[in-house]
């Protein structure tokens, strides 16, 4: 089993669409997959295709009886599989304000899921609770980074929680990889961007760039993976590209 955690406090930077098509382009290839939403905005769970949801996240973290096998569902895709979201993970936190070891609820729910399986959790935009839960349950975190100088800002801070939670819960946590999204090409700015990330963080850096493009929108309303729906454009060879990397990197 592979957990992999895809985070960045920022929103708005291709986490989601990530965890999304990532998930589906390790899936074509004919990786096992499992999609977790740790996000209480659900977003994941919503351009999943998931329409209505009984158990989620929320309830696995909360109760003990329930196992990560109760609320997995299959999409409509082969070998993809989401654990749902709801708003109501949002009150997490405070609901286990006083439980023991807390931080590792979702880490202890993993545990036992099939070898071959391909986790990838979804997080929500902030450096809080379900985060850090999201974190120690993972091997590794995939951090995607919006080309944009200000989006650069933010990394010190996410790079310094990850320490923290080797340091104090998961030790065998790395970083698998930066993941430049919403690439513009066309600007210099975007050009300076990814210069700066390379000349920073090295071979960390994915080769394979997300580009900027509206077909994401269209992706959203029609709940599909960008690259089933439009699987020649440039972002979905870009993810399949991505998929590539990260079976290299393991
Ligand atoms: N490469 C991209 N190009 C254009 N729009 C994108 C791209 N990746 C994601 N989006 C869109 O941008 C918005 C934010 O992306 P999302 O994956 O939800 O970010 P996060 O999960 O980090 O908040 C969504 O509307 C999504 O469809
Ligand atoms: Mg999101």
């Amino acid at each position: 089993m592979r957990v992999i955690a895809v985070a960045n406090q920022k929103g708005g930077v291709g986490k989601t669409a990530s965890v999304l098509n990532l998930g589906a382009a390790l899936a074509e290839v004919g990786e096992s997959v499992l999609l977790v939403d740790a996000d209480p905005q659900a977003n994941l769970t919503t351009i999943a295709g998931v329409e209505e949801v009984e158990l989620s996240t929320h309830d696995l973290l909360l109760s003990p009886d329930i196992q990560l096998r109760d609320l997995m569902l299959m999409t409509r895709w082969d070998n993809l599989a989401v654990v749902p979201s709801e708003s109501a993970l949002a009150a997490a936190e405070v609901e286990l304000s006083s439980a023991h070891a807390r931080q590792q609820r979702l880490a202890q729910k993993l545990q036992g899921l099939a070898k071959r399986t391909v986790v990838l959790i979804d997080t929500p935009p902030s450096l809080g609770f379900l985060t850090i839960n999201a974190l120690t349950a993972a091997d590794e975190v995939l951090i995607p980074v919006q080309t944009s100088y200000l989006a650069m800002q933010g990394l010190r801070q996410l790079l310094r929680t990850v320490e923290r939670v080797q340091d104090r819960s998961n030790q065998k946590l790395r970083v698998l990889g930066l993941l430049l999204t919403m690439y513009d090409a066309r600007t210099r700015h975007a050009q300076e961007v990814k210069q700066r990330l390379s000349d920073h963080f090295g071979d960390l850096v994915f080769d394979a760039v997300i580009p900027r493009t509206v077909a994401f929108d269209y992706a959203t309303v029609a709940a599909e993976p960008l690259i089933h729906l439009r699987p020649h454009s440039p972002a979905a060879q870009a993810y399949r590209e991505l998929a590539k990397e990260v079976l290299k990197r393991a």
